[in-house]
C-alpha cells in the first residue's frame, strides 16, 4: 500500500491546530516544544509574574490542576484518564502534584489567580484526605482573588455528600457533572460503572441549594445512542434546572477505545448533528444561550468557565500542575507536562516539562488568533489595553489584517474587527498570522508523527493514521456550552 505522503499529511492535519502558539490538548502526541528544565520554567513564571503584578487588572492567571483517575475508564472517552490499579497509586501522585506546586509557588507573591479548575479525568473521585489536603496546599500556596471562580470536575457515581460538603468548606463555586447520557444500556456498552439517574438529580438539587454554578456535561452519538435517546437525556437534564449546559459530539480520537479513530458513517454524524441543533433550539427558547454568540456580553464573562473564557478573550496564563496539564506565561513562554500514561509513570508525567520560549509578539499573534478561532472577531480596544499599541500598525499583523479587509474577507464594524469567512476557510485564512517558528514547529511535529506512523505501520496506514489524516473531519466535531443569564455568583 502507497505511504502517506507528508504534504497530505501535513494538510490534513494542519487545519485541526486551533490554538496558537500550538501545545498538543488534544493528546494525539504532536510534539511541539522541547524538554525544558525546571529551572527554565520557574523564569518563564518570574517574568510573567512581574508582568502580572504591574497590570493585574489586564492580566488574569488561573491554576489548572489535572487528576488523571476515573472509577472506570469509559470506551468513549478522549481524556487523559485511567481507572487505577491501587489506591496508592493516587496518593503517589497528589505527591508529585504537591511537590510541582512547592518548586514553583514562591515566584507567585504578589499575584492574585482569578481562576481554579481541578480537572481530570475525575477529581471527584480523589480520596477524601487527599481532596483535603490539596485544597489546604493551594490555599495556602497561592493568593486567589476574592472573586475567583474554583471549579470542580465530578462525575455523579464519585461526588459523595461527604465529599461535597468538602468542597463548600473549601470555597469551591463550580461544578461541573459529567452525566454523558442517562441510559443503562449506553453506559454499560461505554463501560461508565456506577452511574444511577436517580442520584443525580437530587444531587443536582443538592449542588445548587449550596449555591453552587452547576454545569452538566451530556454526549451525543455514542455507541447506541439514538438522536431520540440523546434528546430525551436533554429534557430530563433540563428539568434539573442546570446553570450551565455542555453537549459534545462524541469525537472518535485516534487514542479513543470505542472508536479506535475510525469515523462515523456521513450520514450518522449528519443525525448527530441534526440532533444538537434540535437541542440548541429547545435550549434557545426556554433561555439558555451559546456562550460564543454571547462573546462580547458581561454575562458571558460571569457566566461561562472563567479560565478557559479569560485564555481565549485576553491571553490569560495559566499555571497548569500534574500530568497532561498546559501552561501559559505571558509573554515568557508555553510549556506542558506529557499525558499521565498509566501505572509507575507519574514521576515521569510530573516531572518533564516541554514547551518552547514565547515573547509578545506571539503573545500579540494569539490575541487575533484565538479570539478569531472562538467568535470570528476581536476587539480592537482589547488589542490596544493590552498591549499598548494598535493591531492594524503592527508590523507583523498589518498585512494579513489588511489583506483580508481588501478582499473583503474581513470588515471593521465599531470596535470590532470581523472575519467574514466560513469556519473551514477561516481556519486556513488564520494560518497567514502564524509566525515563522510557530509555522517551522508545526511543520516539524507533523513530520515527525508521519515518519512514526509510516515506520509503525510500514507504510500501510491503519485506523489510527486513516483517521488523523482526517485531521478536516475532527475540527467538526461540535462542543457547545449553553449557559443561562443572569447567573448570580461566580
Ligand atoms: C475531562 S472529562 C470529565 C468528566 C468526568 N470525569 C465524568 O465523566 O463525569 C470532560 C468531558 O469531555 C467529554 N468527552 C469525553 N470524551 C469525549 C469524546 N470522545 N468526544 C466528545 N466529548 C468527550 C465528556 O462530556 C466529559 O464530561
Ligand atoms: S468520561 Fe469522565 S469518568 Fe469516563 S473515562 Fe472520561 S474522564 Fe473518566
Amino acid at each position: 500500500m502507497k505511504k502517506a505522503s507528508l504534504l497530505s499529511y501535513f494538510l490534513s492535519t494542519v487545519c485541526s491546530d486551533d490554538w496558537y502558539p500550538p501545545l498538543d490538548g488534544s493528546y494525539v502526541r504532536f510534539t511541539y516544544g522541547h524538554d525544558l528544565t525546571l529551572k527554565q520554567v520557574r523564569s518563564f513564571w518570574r517574568a510573567a509574574a512581574a508582568r502580572i503584578r504591574e497590570a493585574p487588572d489586564r492580566r488574569p492567571i488561573g491554576l489548572y490542576l489535572h487528576w488523571p483517575f476515573c472509577l472506570s475508564r469509559c470506551r468513549f472517552c478522549f481524556c487523559d484518564a485511567y481507572a487505577p490499579e491501587r489506591v496508592g497509586e493516587q496518593r503517589r501522585y497528589a505527591a508529585l502534584l504537591r511537590e510541582e506546586i512547592e518548586s514553583l509557588r514562591d515566584l507567585f507573591k504578589g499575584v492574585a489567580f482569578t481562576s481554579v479548575y481541578f480537572g481530570g479525568g475525575t477529581p471527584s473521585f480523589a480520596p477524601d484526605d487527599v481532596l483535603e489536603e490539596l485544597f489546604t496546599l493551594i490555599q495556602g500556596s497561592f493568593t486567589l482573588d476574592p472573586s475567583a471562580q474554583l471549579y470542580f470536575e465530578a462525575s455523579p457515581s464519585t461526588l459523595t455528600d461527604a465529599k461535597l460538603r468538602l468542597l463548600r468548606r473549601h470555597g469551591v463555586n463550580r461544578i461541573t457533572l459529567g452525566v454523558q447520557s442517562l441510559s443503562r444500556e449506553v453506559l454499560l456498552e461505554g463501560n461508565r460503572l456506577g452511574q444511577k439517574s436517580l442520584r443525580i438529580e437530587e444531587l443536582a438539587a443538592r449542588i445548587r441549594a449550596d449555591g453552587i454554578v452547576l454545569n452538566i456535561d451530556l454526549m451525543a452519538g455514542l455507541d447506541g445512542q439514538s438522536p431520540a435517546m440523546f434528546m430525551d437525556d436533554l429534557k430530563t437534564v433540563i428539568s434539573w434546572n442546570p446553570d450551565m449546559l455542555h453537549l459534545f459530539q462524541f469525537d472518535p480520537r485516534p487514542h479513543v477505545p470505542s472508536a479506535a479513530g475510525a469515523p462515523a458513517p456521513e450520514a450518522r454524524r449528519d443525525e448527530i448533528r441534526r440532533a444538537l441543533e434540535t437541542g440548541g433550539v429547545l435550549l434557545r427558547r426556554i433561555g439558555y444561550q451559546l456562550a460564543h454568540e454571547a462573546w462580547d456580553t458581561p454575562e458571558l464573562e460571569r457566566a461561562d468557565d472563567r479560565q478557559d473564557t479569560e485564555a481565549r478573550r485576553y491571553n490569560a496564563s495559566i499555571l497548569g500542575i500534574g500530568a497532561n496539564a498546559l501552561s501559559h506565561a505571558f509573554g515568557s513562554g508555553w510549556y506542558q507536562h506529557p499525558i499521565y500514561g498509566g501505572p509507575g509513570r507519574a514521576a515521569t508525567a510530573c516531572r518533564t516539562w516541554s514547551g518552547y520560549a514565547a515573547g509578545l509578539d506571539e503573545e500579540m499573534r494569539a490575541y487575533v488568533l484565538r479570539n478569531a478561532d472562538t467568535c470570528g472577531r476581536f476587539s480592537l480596544s482589547g488589542f490596544r489595553r493590552l498591549f499598548a499599541r494598535e493591531a492594524l500598525e503592527t508590523s507583523f499583523l498589518q498585512r494579513p489584517l489588511r489583506r483580508l479587509l481588501d478582499k473583503s474577507q474581513a470588515v471593521i464594524e465599531g470596535d470590532w474587527y470581523i472575519f467574514r469567512l466560513g469556519p473551514q476557510e477561516r481556519m486556513i485564512a488564520l494560518k497567514g498570522f502564524y509566525s515563522i517558528d510557530v509555522i517551522s514547529r508545526v511543520v516539524k511535529s507533523r513530520a515527525a508523527q508521519w515518519r512514526e506512523f509510516n515506520a509503525r505501520y510500514g507504510g500501510a496506514p491503519d485506523a489510527e493514521l486513516r483517521s488523523l489524516l482526517r485531521g478536516r473531519e475532527r475540527a467538526r466535531y461540535a462542543s457547545h456550552r449553553y449557559f443561562r443569564a443572569p447567573l448570580s455568583v461566580h
